[in-house]
């Protein structure tokens, strides 16, 4: 056993930052960089609205979640190559070397490009590239999940998966993203069970905006393992009695929720209500590039706003990353017996 009380309070920064730790819940499209999106931009001949760095950065006050994947997908827009594509992934996943990320779970986006006219084996082969190179040099552990967009037609998802098939030894799993309200899982009944039927992982997002009733479908109709988002599953105590008992992890992400209008500030984020009813959150960056920071500062600034949260929360939602993270066991335990060995260490 740790002895949490014995970890002082003004120690838990440092700790959540160099805790060994998993992000599941990236939309690497959301990693791009103002300064990337321009750097390629240039080097494809691809015009943009902004003037500059600092004008494309000052239109980014949302005010829900549309308000964002309207700038989200023009930023993408840039994103033409193979080499885009794996620049773009490896300056993530500098960053999540630096924040001491062991295991990263990148969603990706194929009909926001290849509704552009790119090749889905170009997006996927850059990504895959990057994954293999983080691996080699950084010692992070990557995997790929494609991303259907909810607000397209479940005939374009099937036509989607039925191209990205030649690569299915590239990706892992498949998920749920884009506009939530009006578009519920099961509008997607067909393509997750061939998923399924594939042995591809299955995720998706649900109550971010939307209701808990699409977190119960995204379980039920779509049979998903895990949930992106699920903060409004509070609303819904029954519902929140199953995600106890069934322990489905929550992929929760806080800069995302306040720059998106779900919560008004990190004070009032409910993460401390999931915890104390026993839900298996984790915390993610989701689109760090837009909504103000990486997984530290996630981490962070979200202990730090909420003073109920101690260490022995900081040690749950760090082991349940590991818990939560696509891999076989052996590989989860080791990263759980290195989580442990930081905590014993920061209680003396
Ligand atoms: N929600 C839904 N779709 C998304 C998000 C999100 O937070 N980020 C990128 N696509
Ligand atoms: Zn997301």
């Amino acid at each position: 056993m740790i002895p949490f009380d014995a970890i002082p309070r003004d120690q838990l920064p440092a700790l959540l930052r160099t805790a060994p730790k998993a992000e599941l819940h990236i939309h690497i499209e959301g990693s791009l960089e103002p300064e990337l999106i321009f750097k390629l931009a240039q080097r494809n001949g691809v015009k943009l609205d902004y003037p500059s760095v600092e004008a494309l950065r000052a239109a980014y006050a949302f005010t829900d979640l549309q308000s964002f994947l309207d700038i989200y997908y023009a930023g993408a827009s840039v994103l033409l190559k193979e080499e885009d594509f794996f620049d773009m992934a490896w300056a993530y996943f500098e960053r999540a070397a630096a924040d001491n990320i062991v295991r990263a779970e990148l969603f990706f986006d194929p009909q926001t490009h290849t509704a552009r006219g790119v090749d889905i084996g170009v997006v996927i082969r850059g990504l895959h590239h990057a994954c293999q190179r983080a691996h080699q040099e950084l010692g992070i552990s990557a995997d790929l999940i494609l991303c259907f967009l909810r607000h397209l037609s479940e005939e374009d998802a099937l036509a989607t998966l039925e191209a990205a098939l030649p690569y299915r030894q590239y990706f892992i799993g498949v998920g749920l993203d884009s506009s939530e309200r009006d578009h519920p899982p099961e509008k997607f009944a067909r393509v997750f069970a061939k998923c399924r039927a594939l042995g591809l992982r299955l995720v998706a997002h649900a109550g971010e905006e939307g209701p808990p009733a699409y977190v119960t479908s995204a379980l039920d109709v779509l049979k998903v393992e895990r949930i992106d988002h699920g903060v409004r599953s509070l609303e819904d105590p029954e519902l929140v009695k199953r995600l106890a008992k069934e322990r489905v992890p929550l992929t929760v992400c806080p800069l995302s929720n306040v720059k998106l209008c779900v919560f008004k500030d990190l004070s009032q984020h409910n993460l401390p209500a999931l915890l104390d009813a026993g839900l298996a959150a984790m915390l993610n960056s989701d689109d760090p590039a837009y909504f103000g920071g990486y997984l530290n500062e996630n981490l962070v600034q979200t202990f730090e706003a909420l003073p109920q949260l101690g260490p022995r929360q900081a040690y749950q939602v760090l082991r349940n990353s590991f818990e939560a993270s696509f891999v076989p066991d052996e590989r989860k335990q080791a990263w759980i017996a290195q989580l442990d060995r930081a905590f014993a260490e920061a209680a003396g």
